[in-house]
């Protein structure tokens, strides 16, 4: 059976270098690109292009798009489906200015009409199927992601992939599972797929539970534990519990994964962009102040080992007799947002948005 557990797009993150590691896990079922500005997708601009690299070992595989033209919307997923992609998602949920400014993103929850106009469109000029992506609404007084569910619906989208939070919210407060919940009773027939905060097996569970979602994206949560999507698929078939993988095993994968983005990037370019992905990994490696410190100077892969092996040495100062973290030292388990008791503090702080260009999604 298909997985119904969903790879988020994070711009600068989910590119094909992440997706194939998480892949190469298990468990995943249909995973997104980083946004994709229509305009230049049909314009052929080499960012554009990069953001839709693939391969076959890549699929089902998910583009998302941004704009507000019908006509440029329309031929970028016409464009998308001759390139073999398998679906053509929306953004309308980015509460970047940059997007909002033209129409897309956020702003499009507030245009109901024009919206399923576009989407009309995009329906009707391919046969793949075109989802949505959507937060709950602007702010607490304008949750709309129900009635544009419905416009949607009756526009013919294949399905809506929501994140339970409003645009004001930012990445603030708790994920809203009764808002997800409001959006799957106001479509007839058109699967929605449940977002936010989804760190672990149980919260993806307690999602799918508590809103009646037909499956359930994650974004941040594939950075901490990339086994993510097996963990979740075991728990939710079996009720068993996998553990979070060890140390070696995160080492291991980590190392996958750079092999890959210099293999997709070259040594140089790929070795840089690693130096914000590292400490995604590291945040589950227990101190890793010395990792963190070095990783931002990565430049080539000779380097990488040598902070590795240097890291290693360093760490054995936290570990008992067996090896393992000495308990203090261990990081604290990973709690959604929704599973937290009343005021109780996120354990290490909340879900980081990661630091960039892409600072307030
Ligand atoms: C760094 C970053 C980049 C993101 N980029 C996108 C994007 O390109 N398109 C989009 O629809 N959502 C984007 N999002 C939102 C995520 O897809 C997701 O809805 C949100 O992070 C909540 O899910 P999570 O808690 O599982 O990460 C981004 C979020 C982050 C943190």
């Amino acid at each position: 059976m298909q997985s119904n557990l969903f790879l988020s797009p994070l711009a600068g993150y989910t590119n094909l270098p992440f997706r194939l590691t998480v892949r190469e896990l298990g468990g995943l079922g249909l995973a997104t690109t980083d946004l994709v500005n229509a305009r230049s997708l049909l314009e052929k601009k080499p960012k554009a292009l990069q953001l839709i690299q693939t391969c076959p070992a890549d699929r089902p595989l998910a583009v998302q798009l941004f704009g507000a033209v019908p006509g440029e919307m329309r031929d970028a997923a016409a464009y998308l489906q001759s390139a073999g992609i398998s679906s053509v998602d929306i953004n309308m949920g980015c509460p970047v200015r940059k997007v909002c400014r033209v129409g897309g993103g956020s702003a499009m929850m507030t245009e109901l009409q024009k919206t399923a106009q576009i989407v009309r469109g995009m329906v009707q000029a391919v046969h793949i199927p075109v989802t949505a992506k959507m937060r709950l609404g602007w702010d607490d007084e304008n949750l709309t992601a129900p009635d544009l569910a419905r416009a949607l619906e009756d526009a013919g989208i294949a399905a809506i992939f929501v994140h339970g939070r409003t645009r004001q919210q930012g990445f603030g407060g708790a994920v809203n599972l009764a808002g997800i919940r409001a959006v799957v009773q106001a479509v007839r027939r058109v699967p929605v797929i449940g977002n936010g905060d989804v760190t672990t097996p149980q919260a993806a569970k307690m999602m799918l539970e508590q809103t009646g979602c037909a499956g359930v994206s994650i974004g941040r949560g594939a950075f901490y534990d990339p086994w993510i999507f097996s963990r979740a698929r075991r728990f939710l078939a079996t009720g068993e519990l996998p553990p979070e993988p060890g140390f070696e095993e995160r080492v291991k994968v980590m190392c996958r994964h750079l092999d890959l983005m210099v293999g997709v990037f070259g040594e140089e370019h790929g070795c840089r962009m690693f130096r914000k992905i590292g400490p995604w990994y590291a945040r589950r490696f227990g101190p890793a102040n010395e990792f963190n410190k070095r990783i931002v100077t990565l430049s080539n892969k000779s380097q990488f080992q040598e902070i590795l092996a240097g890291y290693v040495r360093w760490r054995r100062q936290f570990l008992d007799g067996q090896g393992r973290l000495k308990p203090n030292y261990r990081p604290p388990p990973l709690v959604a947002s929704f599973m937290r008791e009343e005021g109780a503090a996120a354990p290490g702080g909340q879900i980081p948005v990661p630091k960039g260009p892409v600072e307030i999604w």
